[in-house]
């Protein structure tokens, strides 16, 4: 494989895509949201009313979903079948079923497979729950973050307060406790953290602090 990847996997509100998306920048690498691939699979099972226990329904559903990317805009877009859902994909409705959708084997196979043709031919930093281990278990860099509970409720607080959401603290801490544990218990790809990644605790580091140290990282590997 002559392209570098860079695998950043952790918990929910970790920061893991400001850091990625920092790293992307400086390296012009490619950056790619896991994460919101499941939550447009999300939306659409929602708007569709598709019943998780149904796999004939899934699968059906799965066939009828087309994800893109369009990068190089200010905030990289993400398109459900044409349509920009970039923003409807963060609020608190998708939040609350993203973990149960992304637990089906079935989502699971489509969304890795997608990945994976992502990052076949080109520079990419990709951050999500099973990037390192079982996308790309091959990753030239891999990463693990991870911050404190309390941190990481009072970045998604003030995240979705800004845009407006009306959202409680309790309701936050609730959802991200509740997403680690079934991401983490799940039979399918759980979040793992991969034996040879770069362990990196950002609760007391600032967006700069944490860039330097994941380049210093990447100098190492390159
Ligand atoms: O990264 P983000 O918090 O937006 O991801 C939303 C949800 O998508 C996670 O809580 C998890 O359930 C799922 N996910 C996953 N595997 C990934 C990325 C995200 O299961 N690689």
């Amino acid at each position: 494989r002559p392209n570098f990847i860079i695998a950043i996997d952790g918990y929910s509100s970790c920061g893991k895509s400001t850091v990625a998306k920092a790293l992307a920048k400086k390296l012009h690498f490619v950056f790619i949201d896991s994460g919101a691939m499941y939550r447009a699979v999300t939306l659409y099972f929602l708007r569709h009313n598709v019943d998780l226990d149904d796999t004939a329904a899934v699968v059906q559903a799965l066939a009828d979903i087309h994800i893109d990317f369009i990068p190089n805009t200010a905030q990289t877009q993400i398109l459900l079948n044409g349509e920009d859902i970039s923003e409807e994909i963060r609020q608190m409705a998708v939040s609350e079923q993203v973990s149960e959708v992304s637990a089906i084997k079935e989502v699971r196979h489509a969304m890795v497979a997608q990945q994976q043709k992502l990052g076949s031919h080109r520079n990419i930093v990709m951050d999500g729950r099973d990037i390192g281990t079982t996308v790309f278990p091959d990753a030239d860099l891999k990463i693990f973050m991870t911050a404190s509970p309390s941190v990481r409720a009072e970045r998604r607080y003030a995240e979705l307060t800004a845009k407006g959401e009306n959202v409680t603290m309790e309701e936050i801490q609730e959802n991200l406790s509740h997403r680690d544990h079934i991401d983490s218990t799940r039979e399918e790809s759980p979040l793992r953290q991969a034996a040879d990644a770069f362990i990196l605790d950002n609760s007391d580091l600032t967006q700069d602090q944490q860039l330097e140290i994941v380049l210093n990282e990447y100098y190492r590997r390159k």
